[in-house]
C-alpha cells in the first residue's frame, strides 16, 4: 500500500500534480484534501482507468483521514503572488497553514515523506522540521523543499541557448533557495557546453526570476502551476521509486535540513547554514546522501555568497515563527 496525500489538491498546482500522481503504478490510493472542491476534483479523477483509488477530503475535519497511513504528503497548499510580490510576502498567510498541515502529519502520519512546494519554501521547510521537531518525530531524511521547477527551468532555459543540449535527458544542479537571489544554477557543472560570460549571466537571472515571468504573465492570476505540477510529481515519482522500488542513483537537487542528514557535514560546514538546496540521492528511507557542493566558478562562489546571505534571514523567520510564535 502506497498512500500518498496531495495537501491544497483542488488549487492551481494541486489539480494537475494529482493527475499526474494518478498516472503513476507507484501509488495505490491517492488521498486529496482541501478546504474546498477536493470531493469534486477525486470524482472526477477516481474515473481514470489507472491503479490507484482515489479519495476526496474536504475541510478540517477530515484532514486527520486524509493523512492516517500516509507514505508520503505532498504540500502545495496556500495562496500564490500576484505581480509586485515577492515570495516573502506570502509568508503572513502560508506560515500558518504549512504549520497547521505540519502538525497533523506529526500527529497522524509521524513517519511519511513531507514534500514542501507551499511558498515561501526557504521559511516553509524549517516551519515544517520545527513543528516535527517540538512532536518528536522529526527525521531530517524525510523532509524536502521541492525546488524541482528551478531544475527544470534550467534544464529548459539552457536547451534554448544550447541546442545540443537535450532538456528532457539533461539535469542541471541548482544550490541554494528557492527565492531570486537564493537559487543558484550550476552552470559550470555541465561539463559538455561551454558558455560565455554573457550567456551565464543571462541563463542565470532568468533562472532565479523565471518565476517572476510566470507571475507577470498570468497578470494577477496567480503564478507557475502547470509546470510546477510536472516539476512536483518528477520529484515525487522520483522519491518513490527510490523508497518504494529501491532504484539506486536517483539526484535530484532538493532544499533539505542540513545537520542529521547523510553526507551533509561538508556543506553544513560550508555554508554554516541549517537548511541549502543541493543534489540529495534518495533512497529507501529518503535522503540516502546530501552530495558535497563541487568546485564552483569565482561567479558561483559569489552567488552561493549572495545566497546564503538571504537564506540566513529566511531560515529564522520560519524557526521563530514556531519557537516564538512570531
Ligand atoms: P492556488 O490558490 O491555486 O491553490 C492553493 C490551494 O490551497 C487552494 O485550493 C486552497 O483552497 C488550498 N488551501 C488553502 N488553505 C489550505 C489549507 N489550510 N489546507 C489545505 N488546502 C488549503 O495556489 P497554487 O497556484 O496552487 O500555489 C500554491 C502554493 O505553491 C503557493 O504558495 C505558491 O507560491 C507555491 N508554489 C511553489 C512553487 C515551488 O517551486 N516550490 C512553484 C509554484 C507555486
Ligand atoms: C515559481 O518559482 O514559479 C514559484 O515559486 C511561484 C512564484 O511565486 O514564482
Amino acid at each position: 500500500m502506497v498512500k500518498v496525500v496531495v495537501c491544497g489538491a483542488a488549487g492551481g498546482i494541486g489539480q494537475p500534480l494529482s493527475l499526474l500522481l494518478k498516472q503513476s503504478d507507484l501509488i495505490s490510493h491517492l488521498a486529496l484534501y482541501d478546504i474546498v472542491n477536493a470531493a469534486g476534483v477525486a470524482a472526477d479523477l477516481s474515473h481514470i482507468n489507472t491503479v490507484s483509488k482515489v479519495t476526496g477530503h474536504v475541510g478540517k475535519d477530515s484532514l486527520a483521514e486524509a493523512l492516517r497511513g500516509a507514505h508520503t504528503v505532498v504540500i502545495p497548499a496556500g495562496v500564490p503572488r500576484r505581480p509586485g510580490m515577492t515570495r516573502d510576502d506570502l509568508f503572513k498567510v502560508n506560515a500558518g497553514i504549512v504549520r497547521d498541515l505540519a502538525q497533523a502529519c506529526a500527529e497522524n502520519c509521524p513517519k511519511a515523506f513531507i514534500l514542501v512546494i507551499s511558498n515561501p519554501v526557504n521559511s516553509t521547510v524549517p516551519i515544517v522540521c520545527e513543528v516535527l521537531k517540538k512532536a518528536n518525530v522529526f527525521d531530517p531524511r524525510r523532509v524536502f523543499g521541492v525546488t524541482t521547477l528551478d531544475v527544470v527551468r534550467s534544464s529548459t532555459f539552457v536547451s534554448q541557448v544550447k541546442p545540443q543540449f537535450e532538456p528532457h535527458s539533461n539535469r542541471v544542479t541548482v544550490v541554494g533557495g528557492h527565492s531570486g537571489a537564493t537559487i543558484v544554477p550550476l552552470l559550470s557543472q555541465i561539463k559538455q557546453l561551454s558558455f560565455t560570460p554573457e550567456e551565464i549571466k543571462a541563463l542565470t537571472h532568468r533562472i532565479q526570476f523565471g518565476g517572476d515571468e510566470v507571475v507577470k504573465a498570468k497578470d494577477g492570476a496567480g503564478s507557475a502551476t502547470l509546470s510546477m505540477a510536472a516539476a512536483g510529481a518528477r520529484f515525487t515519482i522520483a522519491l518513490l521509486e527510490a523508497s518504494v522500488r529501491g532504484k539506486r542513483g536517483i539526484v535530484e537537487s532538493t532544499y533539505v535540513h542540513l545537520a542529521g542528514n547523510p553526507g551533509a557535514e561538508w556543506n553544513l560546514r560550508s555554508t554554516g547554514l541549517e537548511y541549502f538546496a543541493q543534489d540529495v540521492e534518495l533512497g529507501p528511507d529518503g535522503v540516502a546522501n546530501v552530495l558535497a557542493l563541487p568546485n564552483l566558478s569565482a561567479e558561483e562562489q559569489s552567488l552561493v555568497k549572495t545566497a546564503i546571505g538571504e537564506l540566513k534571514g529566511n531560515i529564522a523567520k520560519g524557526i521563530n515563527f514556531i519557537k516564538e510564535g512570531s
